[in-house]
């Protein structure tokens, strides 16, 4: 199959494709999505099938109004409205319990409950808009690689594979929405940090659970069933290391006495301080900017993957605010931690 790159001017042709019942890859703010037309059952399980996904791993719906979840949904609560008042289009995700049969029931892969999001980006928004209903959208990568943030990830994943990609440059995010249960008996509960973070959210709507603060057992908790499968991982392995300087120099002499050629994810004051003894760099920008690590954390696991060296270190931040959404996803990448 030939995989067509598609731009502005040729976003009513991606929207065919989408109508035809084909998948076509989309940017949003965080990262790029794999779109199929969600009430279609081939469609939806062309999706699972182009990344290879497990079949228990319900998606997300993709919306470009709020009007499409509402008809969507057997009850839109008024927290939902404060929310989506507040956060659309952007990167959160709410869960709500959907009318029966509206969508394919590969979407919600055998939960009763179905997730929905209005990305921020003009050309995908404009593309649900053609297509003239909403659209599924995992990441776009082959399951357990690094999400995509530019077309071209995709494409190094799933060229050949998928019928095209909207092509609308690198996103601004980096990391993936926040996903927000709001079917829960426990209130509303993040399943998997973004970063729109717990403190925003509860300015908005009152007090919110952490699914990791619960103290329910584990098989009580609510799941985000993909939390649970290995993630992010580029072939290279992945070592998390504080911003510490001293840390940083014991952990690269000790590998360099094995004979390990050493990448370096880090900020600019690490890597000024060690790039002499790296076979690879990638800057994360400044120290402590946590959007920058965010915007760029996916494209260095990737690019650093295609380096020559044997190990990837990278740069941990402090669990707080957006640094939460950065460490799960650098915990789930990597084979251990240096703190
Ligand atoms: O930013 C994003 O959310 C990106 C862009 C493309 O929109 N999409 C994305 O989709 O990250 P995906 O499929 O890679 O991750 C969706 C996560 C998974 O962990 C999935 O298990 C969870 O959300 N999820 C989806 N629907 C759910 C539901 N009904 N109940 C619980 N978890 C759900
Ligand atoms: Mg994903």
């Amino acid at each position: 199959m030939k995989t067509e790159i598609y731009r502005k001017e040729s976003l009513k042709q991606a929207a065919k494709q989408l109508q035809q019942e084909e998948v076509v890859a989309f940017p949003t703010e965080t990262v790029y999505g794999l779109g199929a037309i969600a009430s279609s059952q081939k469609a939806v399980e062309r999706v699972y099938q182009a990344k290879g996904r497990p079949s228990d791993n319900p998606l997300i719906i993709h919306v470009s109004s709020v009007k499409q979840v509402i008809d969507s949904v057997v009850d839109f609560p008024e927290i939902a409205q404060k929310l989506v008042d507040a956060f659309w289009p952007g990167p959160l995700t709410i869960i709500l319990h959907p009318k029966e049969q509206l969508f394919a029931p590969a979407v919600s892969a055998g939960l009763s409950t179905a997730s929905f999001r209005m990305p921020n980006h003009p050309l995908t928004l404009e593309l649900i808009d053609y297509v003239g209903e909403p659209i599924v959208g995992p990441s776009a990568n082959k399951s357990t690689r690094p999400s995509p943030t530019s077309a071209q990830h995709v494409l190094d994943d799933l060229d050949g594979l998928i019928s095209g990609v909207v092509d609308g440059g690198a996103t601004s995010v980096g990391v993936e929405s926040t996903v927000l249960d709001l079917t829960s008996q426990y209130g509303p509960v993040i399943l998997r940090p973004g970063v729109i973070t717990k403190e925003e959210i509860e300015a908005v709507i009152g007090k919110i659970v952490d699914k990791d603060d619960l103290t329910v057992s584990e098989s009580e908790k609510p799941k985000a069933p993909g939390m649970k499968y290995r993630h992010y991982s580029p072939v290279k392995p992945v070592v998390s290391i504080t911003f510490d300087k001293a840390l940083w120099l014991k952990e690269i002499t000790q590998l360099r006495a094995k004979g390990k050629k050493v990448a370096l994810m880090a900020n600019d004051e690490l890597i000024e301080e060690f790039k002499e003894l790296a076979s690879a760099t990638y800057s994360l920008g400044t120290p402590h900017d946590i959007s920058m690590m965010n915007r760029l954390l996916f494209d260095g696991l990737r690019v650093l993957d295609k380096s020559d060296s044997d190990i990837i270190l990278a740069e941990a931040s402090p669990k707080v605010g957006q640094g939460l959404a950065y460490m799960n996803r650098l915990e789930k990448a990597a084979i251990s931690s240096i703190q």
